[in-house]
């Protein structure tokens, strides 16, 4: 635990209704992590979540966000979050995923989803980090739940006994980064 308390996490994530973000606070407690939000203003109002699926279902990975980048030199563990739309990770995501550099940094995706998403999309979106320089270390994809008003305390219930399990991987993970820039 000193380890994983010592070491420094930056939990990015892209929420259009609030239950990723709820997923997001969970990793931000939990790890005592930094955090960014990304804004996506095409999606905002009321024709928002048609667009969104349009785009979606299109295969489009690049809208306007904010911010586009940060500064990550401080981190060595990067949390990207998004809801899953249309099997894939929402577009805001893909766009921050190409947009930055993750040269050194472990990358964990994270998604919450309410029925399918598709490994090949996942599988894409590690090659995307890879190809920015990152190390992909995982895919935390988190079932919302039927119940949407308990989904994000169903979210968080899922999350915070996937990390328990968890862990010991990132803490090896992290151990790796810290070992190589000594
Ligand atoms: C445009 C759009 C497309 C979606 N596509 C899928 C999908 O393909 N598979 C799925 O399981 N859920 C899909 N969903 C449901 C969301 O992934 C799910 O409700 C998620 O937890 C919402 O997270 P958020 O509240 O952070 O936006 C979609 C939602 C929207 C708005």
């Amino acid at each position: 635990m000193e380890n994983i308390n010592s070491r420094k996490v930056l939990v990015v994530v892209y929420s259009f209704s609030g239950t990723t973000r709820a997923a997001a606070e969970t990793l931000i407690e939990h790890y005592d992590a930094d955090s960014l939000e990304i804004q996506a203003s095409q999606y905002e109002g009321k024709s928002g979540v048609w667009i969104a699926g349009m785009q979606a279902m299109r295969k489009i990975r690049t809208t306007p966000i904010t911010p586009e980048t940060t500064d990550m030199s401080q981190y060595e563990l990067i949390f990207l979050g998004s809801p899953i739309w249309w099997f894939s990770p929402a577009v805001p995501l893909w766009t921050f995923a190409a947009k930055n550099d993750f040269t050194n940094k472990s990358v964990v995706l994270f998604n919450t989803y309410n029925s399918r998403y598709r490994e090949k999309y996942i599988n894409e979106f590690q090659d995307l980090i890879e190809a920015r320089g990152g190390s992909f270390r995982d895919h935390i994809a988190i079932a919302r739940g039927s119940l949407s008003k308990r989904g994000s305390a169903e979210v968080r219930q899922k999350l915070d006994s996937l990390l328990f399990q968890k862990e010991n991987i990132y803490e090896q993970n992290i151990g790796e980064v810290s070992g190589a820039d000594q």
